[in-house]
Parts: C-alpha cells; structure tokens; sequence
C-alpha cells in the first residue's frame, strides 16, 4: 500500500468508524411484526431513520418482561418527550406507601436520566441519595422540550393505591395494577392503579418498559396509547445468592436487586452463611465474623443489611436472611470452648470430608448445646430486626450428615435429633419473633424432610432435588407447601466443571435460559387446582463456588428473567419440547439490553446479527 492509498484507507476507517457507536448505519421498518434491517445510506432514500429500539418498541406484540396477563392493548405508535417533563402525583391514604413511592418514582427518574444519557449513575452510590427524603415534585425544572420537537409537555405519573397500607409484602399480597393512558394536547396521564404499594411499584416497572431512548432524536419515547391489566400468577417469585462460598459485595447485592425489580421478582433469599464463612456481623456474637469471615472487609454489618433492605424495599422486594443450620455451619462457630460455651458445632473442618459432610469444609451444629440454640434465636432476632416483619422465614435445614453427629451421639435415634433440633429452632424463631411465629418457615428438602416430624401447616419446604424425584409427589401429598428450586432447571451454577482435584462436577450441564424458560413442574406433575396451590412459587439459586462478584451478572442474567416470566406470566406452551416462540426471543433481548443499558453486565443470548435481525437466527 502505497503512502496516499494508505491515507484514503485510513480517512474511509475513521469515517465508518464514526458511525458505530450509535449503530447510524441502520434503519429499520416493521414488516409482519418484526423489524427488518436496511442500510440507511443506501437502502433508503432520506426518509427519517428509525433506530432499531422505536421499531422494536412499536411492532408485534407489546415488548414487556414479564409479559402482562390480563389485558394489553398498545396503540404502535410513540410520542417523544423528555424525562424533565415527567412529574409523580400520589393519591393514597397511607403514609408510608407514599414516603415508599416516592422513592421508587425518583429511581425511575433516576434510570431514565441514564438512558437519556442525561446522568449516569452507579448503582454504588445510590444508597446515599435513597436516605434522603426526596420529592420530586419540588423539583419541577423547566422543560428541555419545546413543542416543536416534543409530543408530550407534561407528563403526570398518577398513582392511586387504594386498598392497603401494608408496605410488607406476604404471601397474601395483592400485586395486580392497571396501568392506562390519557392524552390530552401535550399533556400525557399515565395512570396507575393498584391495591398495593407493590401493585403499584409493579406499574411503574412496566410504566419504564413502555419508555426507551431514540438516539436519533436524542429524547424518549413512549407508546402512544396503552391499557394494561396485570398480575401474577405465582406469588412467590425469587431469587437465592449464596454469599459464604464467595463473598459479594453490597454493590453487587443492589445491583442483582435492581435487576429482580424489572423482572418483577419480589423475593431475595440471602444465604448469607454457610460453613465455608460467616460474614455477617452480629452485634450479639461478632466473633461469628470475627473467626468466620473471610476477612474484616468481607463482612455485612447491620448497616449494609439495612441499605440492602431498603434498597430492596424501593423495588418491591423482601429479603429473607437464612443462616443455614444444622448442618452447614462450621467456620464462625469454633470459639465456643475458648468462652465457656462449649462445642457449639462438631466436625469443624474435619477430614477427611466425605465422610462428614457434603463438600469440604464440614461443620455441623451441636444439636445437645443449648448455646447453640440461643445464638440462633439471638441471630434470628437481629436479622428479624434488620429486614421487618416477614411472613416467610428460612432456617435451612439441609443435608444434615448423620455420620457426624453420629461420632458423639451414637446412642441417640439421629434422625429424631435432626426433628428436635428444627422444632427447637422454630421455637427459638417464634421467641425471637415477639412471639408470633411467621406463617410459613422454610426449609430445604433433604431425606429428612419426609420424616414428617414437621408441622406441614407451618412448613414450606423448599424442594431443590430432580424435578422427577419422588420427594415433589411425597411433600406435596404430605399437605406441605412448596417453593421450587428444582436442581435440573433452576439451579444457576451448574456446568462449570469441578472445583476440587478430585470429583465430578456437583451438577452438569449449564442450565440455559430456555431450560429455566420451559420449567412447569406443575404441569408435568399434573397438579389439579387444589394441589398446584400448596406451590407457592419458586426461586433460581446461585450456589457460589465457582463465581464471586466478578462474574455474578452473567451467572443470573438474562437467566433469571426467565424464571420471572415463568412465574409471573406462566404463558401456555402446548408442549414442553416445542421450540420457544419467536415472540419470546425478541422480549427476552430487548430486555437483556435495557439490563446492560443500566449497568448490569447480562450475557448476550446469541450473536449480535440476531439481535439486529429477530427472526432471522431461526
Ligand atoms: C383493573 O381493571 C379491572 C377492569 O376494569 C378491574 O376489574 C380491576 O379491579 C382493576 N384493578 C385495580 C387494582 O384497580
Ligand atoms: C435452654 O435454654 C433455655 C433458655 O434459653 C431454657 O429455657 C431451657 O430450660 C434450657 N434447656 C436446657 C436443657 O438447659
Ligand atoms: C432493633 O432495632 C432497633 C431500632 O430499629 C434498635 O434500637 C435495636 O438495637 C435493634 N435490636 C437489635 C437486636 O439489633
Ligand atoms: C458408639 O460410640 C462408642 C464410643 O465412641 C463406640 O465404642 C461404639 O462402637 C459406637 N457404636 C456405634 C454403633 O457406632
């Protein structure tokens, strides 16, 4: 290459270069429900270029995730507007849903200042804003719109919630809302009805998913005209990260929150210990952190629990602690002999492990130590405190190794030890619980569990094992209530090949999103309308081994937001080995790219080809 085509090379470079960073080179038109890419410098002859989101936004079926279930009509057309125009008014009797509301409203805002790419944000630093009250209605600023390039003026947030008061979300809670449009000049209503301050938080999820940025105008935009009935079909939607075998920090936790609010999951069951470490700091016994964490900085003090609930709270979310006991439970528990205590848990660290429990390092609480059972009530209380009341609380319970126990209490029926040891320990709940005993107490399920020592009225067993396991049949028989977590399609860490030296891996293969997709144990289990209420819902679990904060947003996403279509759509397949509807998969990207676009690192689902042309990767 001679020195003046070098040159032409490079100007050519930099001048195509210059168009990809906001993909100008594309424009697209719907053509039967999908959008269909064309060159726009020489496919088309200067009409307005659409970019790819305006299109996906306005053709085919309505692009929300979950998708709603009641009623949806759309109008596909949009209007452009600026987020400044935007404006909550709260119509409620209850104080606290609307303190609550406003919150979540100026996350809203917040979000879409970010898409607009009018301020960016870092889910880190959000706490801080959070604490403050604010109002958004004091901060009216002058519209950047002007009529002529804007179709909305004014755009008013109008939330009724009507019913109740209760800012605790229980298995009771009503989470419909309807969601409808007015327009009158410039001026849009987007209204907002729900029961509920979570109803109505689930509006306004939907609500952000009418919305995205056009680059081409550099403004928003919204469906035109929009009528949405919703509500979920399970009421128990969630999501389990384990943060003993590695340790998350609280960033990470919120941004994992920020991901379940959009996927309208509501429930965070927070693993916080197990017997790799012991990181939350307990005012009561803080040498559980001291001697269990793995270091001082990985640690949850009561202040991060509380951001994280808060935090969660804005979004419609609970959070359930669990520190899982009996077994599980090993480092963090071995200074009970140095305080007068006594052996508060056996087998710590003991090899070698297989014999003891069921991955290294073993541990198992002293289930003839009364300590034991009072650090537990202690610790109960102390979370209770943290996250507020609940209706649903985990003790764990799982994997119990009676080879441990049985080195100390040969003597002693051990299956019997293990039913003492979780009745003593719902006792010591309900003590640390003012005395009322949550409504349903979880526990995972083990061969233990079918013992029936438990009170089924009480217990929710939470069933992990194969979807074809006998255990699903049996529980459910048995009259308990179930939480599925199904091993085969809801478990997020398989196929990442062994950790140890030795061994398979615990749970290949990978479990891909269509796997959590296409998961209806329900309906394969052939529950009639009777039975198919003792479930509950059903949650994904990280089990974290194999990933720490680094690689946690490709781990759950966009995974997870098929579990909560599952759960809060549970859309009508015929059958199980169809292929997943083109419709789906055009849902599920868009969005998987809002997810990247607020700042959570989702995996691509397929070539970005494909993204660019639905339908075409068939
Ligand atoms: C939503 O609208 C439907 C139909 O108009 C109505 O029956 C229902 O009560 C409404 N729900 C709420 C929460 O306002
Ligand atoms: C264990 O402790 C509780 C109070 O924490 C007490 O009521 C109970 O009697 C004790 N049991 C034994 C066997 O010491
Ligand atoms: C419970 O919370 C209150 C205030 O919210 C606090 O004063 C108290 O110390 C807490 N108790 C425990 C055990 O953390
Ligand atoms: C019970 O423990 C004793 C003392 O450790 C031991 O001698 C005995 O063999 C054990 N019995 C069983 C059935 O394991």
């Amino acid at each position: 290459m001679n020195l003046s085509a070098f040159l032409l090379f490079c100007l050519i470079k930099s001048s195509v270069s210059s168009l990809s960073p906001t993909e100008k080179t594309w424009t697209y038109k719907c053509e039967s429900d999908k959008c269909v890419r064309y060159h726009y410098l020489t496919e088309t002859n200067g009409e307005k270029r659409v970019p790819f989101m305006t299109c996906s936004m306005t053709c085919g079926d309505v692009n929300v995730w979950p998708h709603p279930t009641r009623r949806v009509g759309v109008l596909s057309s949009s209007l452009k507007f600026s987020v400044e125009s935007l404006q909550l008014k709260m119509s409620t009797s209850f104080h606290e849903v609307d303190r609550l509301y406003r919150k979540s409203f100026h996350v809203f805002l917040r979000e879409l200042k970010q898409i607009q790419k009018i301020e960016f944000f870092d889910h880190a630093k959000v706490a801080e804003n959070e604490r403050q009250s604010f109002n958004p209605e004091d901060k009216v600023k002058p519209s950047k719109c002007v009529k002529s390039h804007c179709d909305i003026i004014n755009f008013i947030v109008e939330v009724h919630v009507l019913k109740s008061g209760n800012v605790h979300i229980d298995l009771e809670t009503d989470e419909s809302y309807n969601l409808t449009s007015t327009l009158d000049n410039n001026n849009m209503v987007a209204k907002i009805t729900a029961n509920t301050f979570f109803g109505a938080r689930h509006g306004l999820s939907t609500l952000q998913q009418l919305i995205w940025y056009d680059e081409e105008d550099d403004l928003l935009r919204i469906l035109s005209r929009f009528v949405i009935n919703d509500a979920p079909k399970f009421k128990y939607r969630g999501l389990m990260l384990d943060t003993s075998r590695n340790y998350f920090s609280v960033d990470s936790i919120k941004r994992t929150l920020a991901g379940m609010s959009y996927a309208k999951l509501n429930r965070f069951h927070w693993h916080l210990t197990d017997s790799q470490s012991f990181p939350f700091v307990s005012k009561y016994y803080p040498e559980l952190a001291a001697y269990g964490a793995y270091s001082d900085r990985e640690t949850y003090t009561h202040e991060d629990v509380q951001e994280v609930v808060e935090y969660a709270k804005i979004r419609g979310i609970q959070v359930i602690p669990e520190i899982d006991a009996p077994a599980h439970a090993g480092n963090g528990w071995e200074w009970g002999p140095k305080k007068g205590l006594g052996d508060l848990s056996l087998c710590i660290n003991q090899q070698p492990w297989k014999f003891y429990c069921g991955e290294p390092p073993c541990g198992q609480l002293n289930p003839k130590n009364n300590n034991t059972y009072l650090i537990l009530q202690k610790l109960y209380e102390e979370l209770l405190n943290l996250t507020g009341p609940t209706d649903y609380f985990h003790l764990g319970g799982d994997e119990v190794n009676l080879e441990c126990w049985g080195q100390y209490f040969n003597e002693t029926d051990l299956r019997g030890l293990w039913c003492d040891f979780m009745l003593q320990v719902m006792n010591r709940l309900k003590i640390a619980n003012k005395n009322v005993m949550p409504k349903f107490v979880g526990v995972w399920s083990s061969g233990l569990t079918s013992t029936r020592c438990l009170p089924k009225s009480q217990v929710a067993v939470q069933v992990w094992g194969g979807s074809t396991w006998t255990e699903n049949y049996d529980l459910i028989e048995n009259g308990f209530n179930v939480i599925i977590s199904h091993v085969d399609a809801w478990y997020l860490d398989c196929g990442f090949g062994s950790w140890r030296q030795t061994g398979d891996a615990a749970c290949s293969p990978y479990r891909t999103w269509q796997n959590v997709y296409k998961h209806k144990p329900w309906e394969k289990m052939r529950l009639d309308g009777m039975r198919k209420k003792q479930v509950l819902g059903g949650e994904v679990c990280l089990w974290t081994e194999q990933v720490d904060e680094n690689g946690l947003d490709n781990r759950l996403w966009p995974r997870t937001a098929a579990l909560g279509e599952r759960l809060w759509t549970d859309p009508d397949d015929d059958n199980s080995l169809d292929p997943i509807p083109r419709e789906v998969f055009i849902r599920m990207s868009v969005f998987r790219n809002r997810l990247v676009e607020l700042g959570l690192k989702a995996e691509p689902m397929f070539p970005k080809y494909c993204q660019q042309n639905p339908g075409e990767c068939e």
